[in-house]
């Protein structure tokens, strides 16, 4: 018991001594190293003085709506919508944008199946090129392998357009999902069926 009251009093003022505030804006200076060479930044306020942040792992957040998407003349992989990089997964946003503009361009995705990633998809409206069926609040999942994309009709559908009003996430993860319990009782069994020509 001794002990522990001793290592107690011991953190605290170990404590004490570490937590100190820099209010002031008196100038601080900061070395940085990049590759082999030392250069000095001077901030005005000290650079641990912060508010704090909630308890999530990130330590900020990304409007959407501020994603800058890429348009190109034929069309472009999904590594153009690529907003995040994390270990073992990738965040892609698929944002209102103009679409491919070479007069042939077909301007949605091509049938596919992806090699390393699976894939989940959060649907925020209703206005997916490629997709018929879904609405806002969907989520699809492509397991590794399988392969999927625009459904029958939907390439025909789409030429000519010169715009998307679509709004995605996507989580590409390098590891298998697992279904959880609560997922496979809202799965809709007949989602393969929407690839079928009638
Ligand atoms: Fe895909």
């Amino acid at each position: 018991m001794v002990a522990a009251k001793l290592f107690r009093r011991n953190c605290l003022r170990r404590c004490q001594r570490t937590l100190k505030t820099h209010g002031q804006a008196v100038g601080y200076p900061k070395v940085v190293k990049a590759r082999g060479r030392y250069t000095k930044y001077h901030y005005r306020f000290h650079p641990f003085d912060i508010v704090g942040w909630d308890g999530y792992v990130y330590p900020w957040s990304f409007n959407i709506n501020d994603f800058q998407p890429i348009t190109g003349k034929l069309h472009l992989p999904p590594p153009i919508h690529q907003t995040f990089t994390g270990w073992n997964f990738v965040v892609c946003s698929f944002c209102p944008r103009a679409l491919d503009f070479h007069p042939e361009a077909i301007v949605i995705p091509y049938n596919h199946s992806n090699v390393d990633s699976d894939e989940v998809l959060y649907y925020c409206n209703d206005k997916f090129g490629s997709r018929k069926g879904i609405e806002e609040g969907s989520i699809t999942m492509h397991p590794l392998g399988i392969p999927h994309g625009p459904q029958p009709g939907a390439v025909e559908r789409s030429l000519g357009h010169t715009k998307t009003e679509e709004l995605a996430v996507m989580l590409d993860t390098f590891h298998p999902l697992w279904m959880t319990e609560d997922a496979v009782a809202i799965e809709d069994p007949d989602y393969w069926k929407s690839w079928q020509t009638r």
